[in-house]
């Protein structure tokens, strides 16, 4: 399953729960629309804006670290005519952009491959509520946030092909 996909399954399942658009952040946005990337990265900005644009009362927060991804990303979602004002991005360190959200019900958190900066994403998105959290790359970002959840026992953790996803009690 592509991570789209996935993405997608982890919404509709938190939407089904919460019964409420769902306020949706993710650290690290699509940098390409180039296809072969897709595989590699996840397009996740796409995907998640999709979902976000078919159901009423989400938004997604964006947040990115390198201006460039942040124009391009913008282009994309444009180009791909996801309405302007279901989305916005924070140009920045992601635990900054996390830490200025008043809410998150969904975190998708696929940053620098640092298990002390994914446990930190964990932490902020925690803090903010949310409900589901779900970190790329288990073993270069995730294992520290996974180590942390489990140990606190207020969250349900899966390892599922590279992610891992965390589903609070
Ligand atoms: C693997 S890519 C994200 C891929 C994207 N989630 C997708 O599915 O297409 C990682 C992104 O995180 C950004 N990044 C790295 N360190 C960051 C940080 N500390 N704060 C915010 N963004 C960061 C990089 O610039 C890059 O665009």
């Amino acid at each position: 399953m592509s991570v789209g996909q996935e993405l997608t399954e982890h919404l509709d399942e938190l939407y089904a729960r919460l019964g409420h658009g769902l306020i949706v952040a993710e650290t690290g946005c699509i940098r390409s629309i180039d296809p072969p990337v897709e595989d590699s990265d996840g397009w996740s900005t796409l995907h998640i804006a999709r979902w976000v644009a078919s159901h009423p009362g989400s938004f997604l927060h964006s947040i990115e670290l390198h201006p460039d991804n942040v124009i391009k990303a913008g282009r994309i979602l444009g180009e791909k005519g996801i309405p302007a004002d279901l989305f916005d991005f924070y140009q920045g360190e992601s635990v900054d952009g996390l830490q200025q959200l008043d809410r998150i019900d969904f975190a998708y958190l696929d940053t620098s491959d640092d298990l002390a900066h994914g446990l930190a994403e964990f932490e902020i998105a925690e803090e903010k509520n949310a409900q589901m959290i779900v970190m790329d790359d288990r073993e270069t970002k995730g294992l520290a946030a996974l180590a942390y959840a489990k140990q606190s026992g207020r969250w349900d953790v899966e390892e599922r092909a590279r992610q891992v996803i965390m589903r609070r009690r």
